[in-house]
């Protein structure tokens, strides 16, 4: 070991002990900024708001959210039908001015097109929500054809990537922000998403660079949802043939009894925390508490989720303790409501 290691060793070692000492005022310092950003909140009516990913889910929900505080909002993802309803919705609860662009965000001139109609349109640009997602569910060695996992990294990655790059520009002149939904799977890691977290932990590396290229004129919001009652946790895949489907047996493996928070309320705490300058949000919040057992009690994490997501040997691997947990919770279930239908009401 030369002498640079040692001196970083003696240094490096001091510095982190002493840190915790100063906790406390770092602590409090932060919660006074916090407390600060509020009474000084961003109002979103008549701003720009693009969002891709808009024709369902958060995605869909977000354009709600931000309608009815009044921005005006051009929506993207590719199903036309579901756009033009979420677009006819947002008309009605209250945002100016709102339009669709069918779009696909893996595909680079898309990003570019959506971005510059939009700027186009309303002449400015003042939040970027990247929000297109897909979850790939397939045990590692189950693929076929392991490139049918990479929209993974193409739509959830490359789709926030190139959005931004193409609406950075925009965001400079507005001082903008950028809303990123990752995921808590970037840290709670469970079988058959291993794509799926890994794209999500890209995406928290990528704009953690970001924030320290851009400094403090662009905001970044990264946001880890939980579980949230979408499409997605209704058993919306991407097989391990590369296509969308809804695989509601998988569904009862992968999310089972876990509660499943509502979309309506993910999307106003993004917006809320969106318009205080939050850097992060996890919603449902108790999720954030998984960090805390990611950095004490990670063997215990990953055992759980082996041992009731993964099937025994021999048996088909659908198999995994976590749907029968499901089947007895929901039989459970069933006969309380039973209990409460044979009970004559006054
Ligand atoms: N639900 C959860 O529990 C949960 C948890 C953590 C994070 N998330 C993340 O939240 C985001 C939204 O997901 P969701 O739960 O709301 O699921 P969802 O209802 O399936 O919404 C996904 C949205 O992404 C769009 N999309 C997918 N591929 C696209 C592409 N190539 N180009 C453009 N749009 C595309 C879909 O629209 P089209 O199919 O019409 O294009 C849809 O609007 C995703 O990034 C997801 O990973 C969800
Ligand atoms: C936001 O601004 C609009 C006008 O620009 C105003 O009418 C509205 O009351 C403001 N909302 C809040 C919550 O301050």
């Amino acid at each position: 070991m030369d002498l640079a290691d040692k001196l970083m060793n003696v240094i490096v070692v001091t510095v982190s002990l002493l840190a915790p000492f100063f906790l406390h005022q770092y602590r409090s310092l932060k919660a006074f900024i916090s407390t600060a950003r509020t009474l000084f909140k961003e109002n979103v009516t008549g701003e720009v708001v693009l969002i891709t990913g808009a024709s369902s889910g958060i995605g869909e929900h977000l354009a709600y959210e931000y309608a009815r505080r009044g921005a005006r909002l051009a929506l993207v993802a590719r199903r036309k039908h579901r756009l033009q309803e979420v677009n006819e919705i947002c008309d009605i609860i209250g945002s100016p001015e709102t339009v669709y662009i069918l779009g696909d965000v893996s595909n680079i001139e898309d990003c570019k097109r959506f971005v510059d109609a939009t700027v186009d349109h309303f002449g400015q640009l003042d939040h970027l929500v990247t929000n297109a997602g897909v979850a790939p569910v397939c045990l590692f060695e189950d693929y076929e054809d392991i490139t049918k996992a990479l929209p993974a990294m193409d739509i959830n990655f490359w789709g926030s990537a190139y959005s931004t790059y193409f609406a950075l520009q925009h965001l400079r002149k507005s001082k903008g922000k950028i809303i990123v939904i990752s995921s808590c799977s970037s840290w709670v890691f469970a079988p058959r998403t291993g794509f799926y977290s890994a794209s999500k932990a890209a995406l928290i590396s990528f704009y953690e660079a970001m924030r320290i290229e851009l400094g403090t004129q662009i905001g970044i919001t990264i946001v880890t949802p939980g579980f949230i009652d979408t499409e997605m946790t209704e058993g919306k895949c991407l097989s391990k043939e590369g296509t969308l489907e809804v695989d509601r047996e998988m569904r009862d493996v992968q999310v089972n009894v876990m509660p499943v928070e509502t979309a309506e309320r993910c999307a106003k705490a993004i917006v809320e925390s969106a318009c205080r300058g939050d850097k992060y949000l996890t919603v449902p919040s108790w999720m954030h508490t998984t960090v805390l057992w990611r950095v004490f009690f990670p063997e215990m994490m990953d055992w759980w989720n082996g041992v009731m997501l993964m099937a025994g040997a021999g048996s088909s691997s659908r198999d995994a303790p976590s749907k029968k947990l499901l089947h007895v919770a929901t039989g459970i279930k069933q006969l309380f409501s039973l209990e409460a239908f044979l009970t004559p009401s006054k």
